[in-house]
């Protein structure tokens, strides 16, 4: 540990310099500012005890630029009763302490022992800092990585399955010739599991393209009750199958929206398909749209479980499954569902009471448009 003692006195700073080696620290002494921030431009100082009053410059010119020259340099400034205001200033431009002459010189060890101590912790802080903005920007770089292979592997299973499926479909609709009911059966189950691959294998690479900033969006002018009525024409099976009832209210007057068409559509698309999925058989399930001011609101509601409070956010991270759930999913439904909807500078959250269904929320605006683009 090395002090550098800066006074004009001295006789003052044989006296301080001699106790200070008699206690194993390293002393350098300096006569004038300028000499001490010489001597600080040279090394690094564990600690700096300033004189308030030098002949060249100010005390506080030189803690300026001692400080200046390594933040870490712990200073503190020696002072007569006469100069106390100034070293309150001193604190205030970074000083760490003041003592007053004559020293006292249990005082002033006490005060440099603690000076080096906050020193210590300082710079332990810092090298640790240090330590793991390395290994967040490893870790950084390794996601990147990560989502990059997830996007290929992802990529490179899309064409087989949509073949295997094509292959099922000619077998099951006997374009290859007659097939029995046991077979098309089992060949039923096995497409319909191709077509849940499909759509994990999309959910992937979604996600990992959203990851990447990869994300393409391709802008349009469309109604927006129009695709709303049409998606939800689409389940009338599912709902039936479930004995579900369910109630729509889209004003015929909605209008239009400058939006992605087929990424809004997905968005629809999982939240209805986890109303209907996560609400038991019976229940009921609604949509409804209304137009304020500049935005358009979406609301997906149920009769299901419900959303507990502590998951209202977390469900839509990436993999968040309510626990206790034994149906099956990927979670990776409303993590997309929510980057689409903030793509189009949207929002989306989710209401509910446990035990009294959930209602789905989101938000956009109209006509967004991107600065400087048509899009
Ligand atoms: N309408 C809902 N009612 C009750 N719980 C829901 C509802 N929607 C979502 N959840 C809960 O939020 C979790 C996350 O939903 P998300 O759609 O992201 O994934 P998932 O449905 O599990 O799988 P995936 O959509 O990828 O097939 C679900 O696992 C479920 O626990
Ligand atoms: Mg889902």
């Amino acid at each position: 540990m090395n002090i550098l003692i800066i006074d004009d006195d001295p006789n003052a700073r044989k006296t301080l310099g001699k106790i200070l080696k008699a206690k194993g620290f390293e002393v350098e002494e300096a006569g004038t500012g300028s000499e001490a921030v010489a001597s600080c431009g040279a090394k690094f100082f564990n600690l700096a005890l300033i004189d308030v009053r030098l002949p060249d410059t100010s005390g506080l010119g030189v803690l300026k630029a001692v400080r200046a020259l390594n933040e870490d340099t712990i200073a503190i400034m020696m002072t007569g009763y006469a100069s106390l205001d100034s070293s309150i200033e001193a604190m205030n431009k970074g000083a760490y302490s003041y003592i007053t002459k004559p020293v006292n010189m249990d005082a002033v060890l006490a005060v440099i022992e603690k000076g080096l101590e906050k020193q210590r912790l300082s710079l332990e802080n810092k090298r640790l800092l240090k330590e793991l903005t390395a290994a967040n920007e490893k870790l950084k770089e390794l996601d990147k990585r990560k989502s990059a292979f997830v996007a290929n592997v992802s990529h490179e299973f899309k064409n087989p399955l949509a073949v295997i499926k094509e292959s099922l479909s000619i077998i099951i609709d006997g374009l290859a010739g007659d097939i029995d009911t046991k077979q098309k059966d089992i060949l039923s189950a096995a497409k319909s599991n191709i077509e849940r691959l499909i759509r994990l294998v999309t959910d992937l690479l979604d996600i990992s393209k959203i990851e990447a900033g990869k994300m393409e969006m391709r802008r349009e002018n469309f109604d927006i009750g129009l695709l709303t009525n049409e998606i939800l024409s689409t389940y009338e099976r599912e709902f039936s199958k479930k004995k579900m009832l369910s109630s729509k209210n889209i004003p015929s007057d909605i209008g239009m929206i400058w939006a992605d068409r087929d990424k809004i559509s997905e968005v629809l698309i999982n939240l209805i398909n986890n109303a209907i999925k996560y609400t038991p058989e019976g229940g009921e399930v609604g949509i409804k749209l209304t137009a304020k001011e500049n935005e358009l609101y979406f609301e997906i509601s149920d009769t299901g479980p419900g959303i507990p409070e502590e998951y209202k956010d977390k469900i839509f991270d990436k993999f968040e499954r309510i626990t206790a759930e034994k149906i099956e999913g990927t979670g990776l439904g409303l993590p997309i569902a929510k980057d689409i909807v903030e793509l189009h500078k949207g929002r989306i959250w989710v209401e509910s009471e446990a035990g009294k269904g959930s209602r789905f929320i989101f938000v956009l605006p109209r006509n967004f448009r991107e600065k400087n683009t048509l899009r």
